[in-house]
């Protein structure tokens, strides 16, 4: 059973990232990733993952700790060997091209600057390596240089650098060797929360300019959702979900997904009615039942779980008039956000239900405040049904 809303949002398997043979447009299977397994010893960090990556797209993979991100993209750089599976990239088998013809450069997490070369000598220091002629070195370090606009920093050791301008040395030295595919490996951990902000943006920028081909490593699902067009969630080696950050958030293929994208409200219950347009569902944690206006295909009784964002919430003080998605509680903490506040709501059959109430919202309804009385309520179009 699955709910069809969103045929490209469903999966793993949207029709695009198709790996049969020979089919597609190149330029949409620019990275291939074909039934990758990596063991160490016993244990298997990387399980049977298959993934696309277009061409000019910053593809972002997103998991917990331990999930085997770090893995995979040390595999498609050529630092770890793969157990199963295969790397295309660009067409060619990643295993049957010796290190320096890989086309693929991978920036770590910590930079890994020459603390004792400067700014320039750094950036310079692969093409050195390479042989590639003096003049050229200088005229691509420059532009490198100009392009992170770390120009005039050039004759700067890293440690007088702030960690957002290492960080733009960093990728200058990436770029400069002008790879098909850059790796990122949590490339903004090292930055504190607003310039890690404003550097997402100018990163983005960069490798929209440079149209080099993107996969990123990142613990924040945030940063995720801002920087990347399409995005993988990984869980144990696997990749739970895949799509657009549009498409996972509002419509998580489970409750992994819905949990680990954004906050949510989580109803079990189980299937009375499914009719191709609508469903119903019962659950112990409302006096009502849930009412959620998409189809899916499944028998009466079947266990389901219904994910509601905190934002699809509002607040009343009096009793909602529909018959279906409503529950009443008492407000037991607020948190205020500036522009919103996050209402938890304890309903009488004990589940806390959090509500993103906008200021605007709050002050038509008087602004409600810990202990009072309140009414939660939501669309039939609120609710993703979840079924794993
Ligand atoms: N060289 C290695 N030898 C043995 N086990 C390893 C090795 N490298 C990674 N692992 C194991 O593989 C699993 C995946 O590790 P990986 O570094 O890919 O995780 P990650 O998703 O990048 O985590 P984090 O977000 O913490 O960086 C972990 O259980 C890890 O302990
Ligand atoms: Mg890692």
């Amino acid at each position: 059973m699955s709910s069809d809303q969103s045929g490209a949002a469903a999966g793993n398997a949207a029709p695009s990232l198709s790996m049969s043979a020979g089919s597609g447009d190149t330029a949409d299977q620019f990275v291939q990733i074909v039934d990758v397994v990596k063991k160490f010893g016993e244990s298997v960090a990387v399980k049977g993952v298959n993934l696309s990556v277009k061409k000019g797209e910053l593809f972002a993979l997103l998991g917990s700790s331990g999930c085997g991100k770090s893995t995979l993209l040390r595999m498609l750089a050529g630092l770890e060997t793969v157990t199963s599976g295969k790397i295309l990239i660009d067409g060619e088998d990643l295993a049957q091209l010796p290190p320096y013809r890989r086309p693929v450069n991978m920036m770590f997490q910590s930079y890994a600057l020459f603390p004792h070369m400067n700014v320039e000598t750094n950036v310079a220091f692969g093409l050195k390596q390479e042989g590639v002629p003096k003049a050229e070195i200088k005229d691509r370090v420059q532009s490198a240089l100009d392009l992170v606009q770390m120009g005039r920093f050039a004759k700067r050791k890293p440690n007088q650098l702030s960690g957002g301008q290492q960080q733009r040395v960093a990728l200058a030295r990436s770029l400069v060797k002008r790879p098909k595919l850059l790796l990122l490996d949590e490339p903004m951990s090292a930055l504190d929360k607003q310039i890690r902000q404003r550097t997402q943006i100018e990163l983005v920028n960069i490798l929209d300019k440079v149209g080099v081909t993107c996969m990123m490593v990142t613990h924040d699902q945030e940063e995720a959702m801002t920087m990347a067009s399409r995005l993988a969630v990984m869980s144990e080696g696997e990749i739970i979900q895949l799509g657009t950050p549009h498409e996972v958030y509002e419509y998580p293929n489970t409750r992994f997904s819905a949990e680990f994208i954004g906050s949510t409200n989580l109803f079990d219950g189980h299937v009375v009615e499914d009719e191709p347009d609508h469903v119903f569902i019962d659950t112990p944690d409302l006096p009502c039942r849930l009412y959620v206006n998409h189809g899916i295909t499944g028998p009466l009784g079947m266990p389901v779980t219904i994910s509601v964002r905190p934002e699809r919430i509002a607040l009343t003080r009096k009793p909602p008039e529909g018959a279906y998605n409503w529950g009443k509680g008492v407000v037991t903490n607020i948190a205020y956000m500036g522009g919103y506040s996050l209402y938890h709501v304890k309903l009488e059959a004990g589940k806390t239900v959090i509500a993103n109430v906008t200021s605007l919202a709050l002050t038509e309804i008087d602004t409600p405040t810990w202990g009072d009385e309140v009414y939660v309520r939501w669309s039939a179009s609120a609710g993703v049904v979840l079924t794993s």
